[in-house]
């Protein structure tokens, strides 16, 4: 079947949870779409999610300079558990690793 017309993508989130854990791999929101709350929605969906398939712990790594995305994960409950040097390239940079419980459901 043809396809026409063009559709934008806002937001999207990427995750892996094997058993009782789970990685967030990425979260992007369109340019067009920053600061209305999309980023919260997408993580808030996943966190509850997450829960009701038995996950009990989500971790992330993070650009340490990404104030914006940290400020967003902290909003949400994460917290630092370290940071992985040199994580990063282009530009090389360290990766803050943050990470949330997540209440049984
Ligand atoms: C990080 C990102 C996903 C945030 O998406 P968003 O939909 O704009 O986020 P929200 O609207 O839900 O923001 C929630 C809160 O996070 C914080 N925040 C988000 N972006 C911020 C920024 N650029 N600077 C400072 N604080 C920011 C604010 O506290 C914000 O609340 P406020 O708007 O009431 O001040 C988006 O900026 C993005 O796609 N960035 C590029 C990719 C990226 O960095 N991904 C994260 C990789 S771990």
């Amino acid at each position: 079947m043809a396809v026409t017309g063009t559709a934008t993508i806002a937001g999207y989130l990427v995750a892996r949870r094997v058993l009782d854990e789970a990685e967030i791999l990425n979260l992007a929101v369109h340019p067009g779409h920053l600061r209305r709350g999309l980023g919260t929605e997408l993580v808030r969906d996943l966190l509850a999610d997450l829960a009701r398939a038995g996950a009990r712990r989500v971790f992330l790594e993070v650009r340490a300079s990404n104030l914006g995305a940290q400020a967003l994960y902290r909003r949400l409950g994460f917290q630092s558990m370290g940071r992985r040097l040199g994580y990063y390239s282009n530009p090389r940079e360290d990766a803050l690793i943050l990470s949330r419980e997540l209440a049984a459901s």
